[in-house]
């Protein structure tokens, strides 16, 4: 049997309407705050991410697809949205119409992490991306769009931690001061650390090794070392999640996987999949935009991680379960005559809007009725060479057990109206 590659897997039927369910729910949540789709391609030029996401993060040193191409060019599955998303910005010159774009789109990710649970080499990420507001409105808001949406798919008690990580005006001068502190502290610190130590100090802070986590204790904080811009930037995002009774906290261990933030960060936080993971993160990446050959604009965006999201909502129950996709007609046609009348009929409903189902098997009306349970249908039409012959066949109601006949002349009319009347009802 050939299975499923490591950290692959299949989101199986009973599991979609599930994701679907959540998928619509963010559509419809981001296209109220204005978001526009956007679909981006599977692969980019591996270049793309080396250089958006960081040469010394774990993402790019270590987890990446990447492969060459027939023709030798290094190609890459695409480990996160952003960077494409950006790309996408900048290659057809979105800011030339209106440098403010909201975008979204929903798709797979692929990082090659250590598989667990909540943790895929292929993955889902709901993305959503803001360019051309500097504003510390929209921080407020993203963060307020996420906590909607838990909301809506019935979460509760998921708060967004924050963070700022400073400008390149401020944050060199707290890189410098973050550096000495962590030369003496050396002795304490894990390898990774050690490592980190030159190529990328701030990712230190979140360093989840005992021993680091008591040695970095009171190591400085990006908070302490804002520059005026970046405070009052910070500040006015905190003061809008309170007017908005948005529950946050600060938290100064926050600093992100990817290199391309600055000013505000956040992620939403949960431990009900097992270890600590996040759900969700984001933040600012002002600069993005520029290095990647565009305009220099500011821009911000989040992801929700979807599988994860999915996870919990089903633990949790979904507040509206989402929709069951069992019969509403499950035909059941006894003999070779009523199998081609119930076919004909099948089709028509179907194609008329009613979730038809029938039976090919030619099996006892016991069994038949059995499989009709089984599936849940809500009404079965039996097409016996008796009804027939009195042109009188029945559609059943399985929950109330009403009994409506049915005339052989345009039966699928009567159908459908019969069906159509009780879903409105
Ligand atoms: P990220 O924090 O790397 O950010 O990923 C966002 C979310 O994707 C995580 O919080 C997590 O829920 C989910 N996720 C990440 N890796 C995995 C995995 N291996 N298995 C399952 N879920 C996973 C980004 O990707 C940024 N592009 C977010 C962003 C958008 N920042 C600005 N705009």
């Amino acid at each position: 049997m050939i299975q499923t590659i490591r950290g692959f897997r299949d989101i199986l039927p009973q599991d979609t309407a599930l994701w679907q369910y959540i998928e619509k729910t963010a559509s419809e949540i981001l296209e109220n705050f204005g978001f526009q789709e956007i679909r981006i391609p599977i692969m980019e030029k591996t270049e793309l991410f080396a250089r958006s996401i960081g040469e010394s993060t774990d993402i790019v040193e270590k987890e990446m697809y990447t492969f060459a191409d027939r023709k030798g060019d290094s190609i890459t599955l695409r480990p996160e949205a952003t960077a494409s998303v950006v790309r996408s910005y900048v290659q057809h010159k979105m800011h030339s119409q209106d440098p403010v774009q909201k975008l979204y789109t929903i798709g797979p990710m692929f990082r090659r992490e250590r598989p667990q649970k909540g943790r895929y080499r292929q993955f889902y990420q709901i993305n959503a991306e803001v360019f051309g507001i500097s504003a510390p409105h929209i921080d407020a808001q993203l963060i307020l769009i996420l906590n909607e949406l838990l909301k809506r798919l019935g979460l509760s008690g998921l708060k967004a931690h924050i963070n700022s990580l400073g400008c390149p005006e401020c944050r060199p001068h707290f890189q410098t001061t973050l550096t000495a502190f962590l030369e003496d502290k050396k002795d304490h610190l894990c390898e990774i650390c050690i490592k980190r130590m030159e190529r990328n100090p701030l990712r230190t802070l979140d360093c989840k090794v005992p021993s680091c986590r008591e040695a970095l204790e009171d190591a400085p904080s990006t908070l302490d070392h804002l520059c005026t811009g970046c405070l009052d930037h910070f500040n006015t995002v905190k003061r809008l999640l309170d007017v908005q009774n948005v529950e946050y906290a600060v938290d100064k261990t926050l600093v992100r996987g990817l290199d391309y933030y600055s000013r505000t960060a956040f992620e939403i936080l949960t431990d009900a999949l097992g270890a600590q993971s996040a759900v969700a993160g984001g933040g600012r990446y002002d600069a993005l935009v520029s290095e990647l050959h565009g305009p220099e604009i500011p821009a911000i965006g989040f992801a929700v991680g979807f599988d994860r999201l999915a996870e919990i909502v089903a633990q949790a129950g979904p507040k509206d379960a989402p929709p069951t996709l069992s019969p509403e007609v499950f035909i059941l046609p006894l003999g070779e005559d009523a199998l081609e009348h119930g076919y004909l009929w099948a089709c028509e409903l179907a194609a008329a809007g009613i979730r038809t189902e029938m039976d090919f098997s030619g099996r006892s009306l016991k069994s038949l009725m059995k499989r009709a349970d089984r599936l849940n249908a809500s009404h079965v039409l039996i097409i016996g060479q008796r009804e027939m012959e009195e042109n009188s066949l029945v559609l059943r109601n399985m929950k109330t057990r009403e009994q409506h006949p049915i005339s052989m002349d345009n039966p699928v009319g009567r159908i459908v109206s019969i069906v159509q009347k009780k879903l409105n009802q």
